[in-house]
Parts: C-alpha cells; structure tokens; sequence
C-alpha cells in the first residue's frame, strides 16, 4: 500500500499539477508559456484542455513529457505523478516529474512506458526511414523485458488493435506509405504498446479530414476504456472536448482561467472567456440561414507573448472589463462549488 495516499478521494489521483511555470528566456524577453497552471487528471479520466492557439497547452503537456524545446525551462512548479507500485519495489510512489534531471534513469523510465503522448502531426514522432513496426518494437524492447520476436507479436498485436488494416503487412511499411489516418494510428498504437496509465494526446486529428478524425476520436474512446487510462486530451475545439472529456480546463494565456466538468462548460460557463469560445462555435441555424457574418470572434487579438499584462490577462478583450480592478489585481484561481473553479474577478 502506497505510504502518501489516503482517503478515498486521493487513491484516484494520476497526476496533479501545482503553479506549473515553463518560460523562455529570449534576447527579446520572456515568453511565460505555461504561467501558474493547476490541473488534476485522476486514473481513467479524460481531461480535456482547451484554449486558443498560443495559450500554453502543447507547453503544458510538454512539462510533463520533460520535452521542452531550450531555451524553455519549468521555473516554478509541481509535476506530481502517482505511479503505480507494483512495477519497482526503489521507486517512489509519487514524484516531481518537474524535479528530474533530463536524464534521469526514472524520467526515461516513465516517459514513453507509463506517460505517453500523441502528437498533433504523426511525423514528429516517427522516423522516415525506419519501418513502422521497427519503430513501435524499438519502443517495446526500450521498456519491457521481451526479446525481439516477443516485440515483434505485441507490435502487431497493438496495431490490430489501434484497427490498422492487415497489421502484419503493415508493420513492415515505412510510414510515407500510410496514409494521414494510418500514420496516426501507428503512433497511437505506438504509444499504447507499454500500456500507458496516462496518455496525452496533442490535438492528434487536426491534422486529418473530418472522417478519419471521427474514426480516430472513436478509436481513442474504445481504448481509453479497453486499456483502463486516463487520456489529457488538449484541442482547440470545444466540439471535440464535448465528445472525448469528463473534465474541461480551459487555458488563456499560460493559465487555467476556468475549470470543471463537461456539462458545465456548454450550460454553465462563468469565466467571459470561456463564453467567449462557446460563442465562436458556428451554430447549424446560422450557418444553414447563411448568418455567418454574425459570427461572434472574440473581440481583440491575443496579446504578444513578450507583453505582461497587469491584472487579469483577458482583461484588454473582456466584454466585463471592470476598471480599476481587472486591471489591477490578479484574479486568483477560486472554487464556486464542488467541482467548478475559475479565475475572474467577476466572482470575487
Ligand atoms: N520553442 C519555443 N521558443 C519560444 N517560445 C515558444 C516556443 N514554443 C512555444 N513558445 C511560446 O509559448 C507559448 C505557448 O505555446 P504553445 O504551448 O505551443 O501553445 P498552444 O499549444 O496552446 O498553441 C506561445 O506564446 C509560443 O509562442
Ligand atoms: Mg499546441
């Protein structure tokens, strides 16, 4: 039994994520990428992140990767990941992942085998001229205690899984002989082969059409429950987040700005933000009525990421923009009930 959990509430918990800071020191100035980001994903749950292009969210998951691009560093933070014990009797049951070295033997441990990642654009994570399932075994031998035949079956085993088509023919492909599709459900079945209790996944269908993202969505719902893990799901688009999430935290600037569970983010939404990206999304009568133009934008531009703003960064956009106080003081992240937190001054 683990020696830091206890009470019902914290045995779920996978992951939890405390004043996370990952900036970039430029000759320019600071970019704060991801700047005071709270965030728990408990075991099986999928969490949606949501936010506009620039917000943080590839940075976020990032940090928990221990991937950040330099110059860019976690300055401040917690990464705590409740690992689980069974695997080695030394290891902790939960660590800092934000504490490592970038080398350290545990962080290569838990990277690729118990957290994995899905990437927006399947060619980051595979190589052009290695096969597809030379790529998924190296993957395999790297963490598990096979031999090569042994990876091999599992290789194919996971691609028949991820529904790739003659999975035996497959593997012996190089990934320019996939299509879009296929490509992602290679890197899919690449980072489901150690069994992940957590997968995060980068907004792995923006890159397909709208048919293979429907199958692909479908496809990562059915192994969320087939491989009992939790999913960080992160997208720009509040419609995905409406199918895949239990949870929704939504990211402005490097910040989570609003936080809570699915339903409440479509029928009770409080942060103006938050409003503000519900209101972007066409609705069929409009766009059926030809009413496009009326498409509510949010007003503004996303500010530079050199700016530091005083205040609530959302301030210069917020249709409840209250002089003398969002400009002021920093809204601080605050719990309106069970379940449902968001940062805005409004509630204060
Ligand atoms: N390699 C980098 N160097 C400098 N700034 C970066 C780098 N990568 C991302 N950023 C900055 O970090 C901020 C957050 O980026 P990102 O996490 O990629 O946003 P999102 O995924 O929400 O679109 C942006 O302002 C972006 O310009
Ligand atoms: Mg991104």
């Amino acid at each position: 039994m683990a020696s830091h959990e206890n009470g019902a509430g914290t045995q779920d918990v996978l992951l939890e994520i405390r004043d996370l800071k990952t900036h970039f020191a430029l000759d320019e100035g600071t970019v704060r990428a991801v700047d005071g980001v709270d965030l728990d994903v408990r075991r099986r749950q999928v969490v949606g992140v949501v936010g506009e292009s620039g917000c943080g969210k590839s940075m976020t998951a990032m940090s928990i990767m221990r991937l950040i691009p330099p110059p860019g560093q976690i300055v401040e933070g917690e990464i705590r990941f409740h690992r689980p014990f069974d695997e080695r009797p030394d290891a902790k049951d939960i660590v800092d992942l934000a504490q490592f070295e970038s080398n350290d033997r545990q962080l290569r441990d838990i990277r690729g085998n118990q957290i994995s990642m899905v990437f927006q654009e399947p060619m980051t994570a595979l190589s052009p001229v290695r096969t597809v399932g030379k790529q998924i075994a190296e993957a395999i031998l790297l963490h598990q205690d096979v031999n090569k035949a042994e990876a091999r079956d599992i290789s194919i085993e996971t691609l028949a899984r991820v529904k790739m088509p003659n999975p035996e023919q497959r593997f012996d492909d190089y990934p320019f002989q996939l299509s879009g599709g296929m490509r992602q459900r290679a890197v899919i079945a690449m980072a489901l082969a150690c069994r992940p209790q957590l997968l995060i996944a980068d907004e792995p269908t923006t890159a397909l059409d709208v048919t293979t993202e429907a199958q692909i969505l479908d496809l990562m719902r059915e192994l969320q429950a087939e491989y009992d893990m939790a999913i960080l799901y992160i997208t720009h688009n509040l419609g995905v987040v409406a199918e895949m999430a239990e949870e929704v935290v939504v990211m402005y600037l490097g910040k989570v700005v609003e936080r809570c569970d699915v339903d409440s983010i479509f029928y009770n939404p409080k942060h103006p933000y938050t409003k503000g990206l519900l209101n972007s999304i066409p609705r069929l009568e409009d766009v059926l009525q030809d009413k496009r133009e009326k498409l509510n934008a949010i007003e503004g531009m996303v500010p530079s990421s050199f700016q530091r703003l005083s205040g609530c960064a959302f301030h210069p956009r917020c249709p409840d923009f209250m002089p003398g106080v969002c400009d002021e003081a920093e809204p601080q992240l605050i719990q309106l009930e069970e379940g449902h937190a968001v940062r805005c001054h409004l509630y204060t």
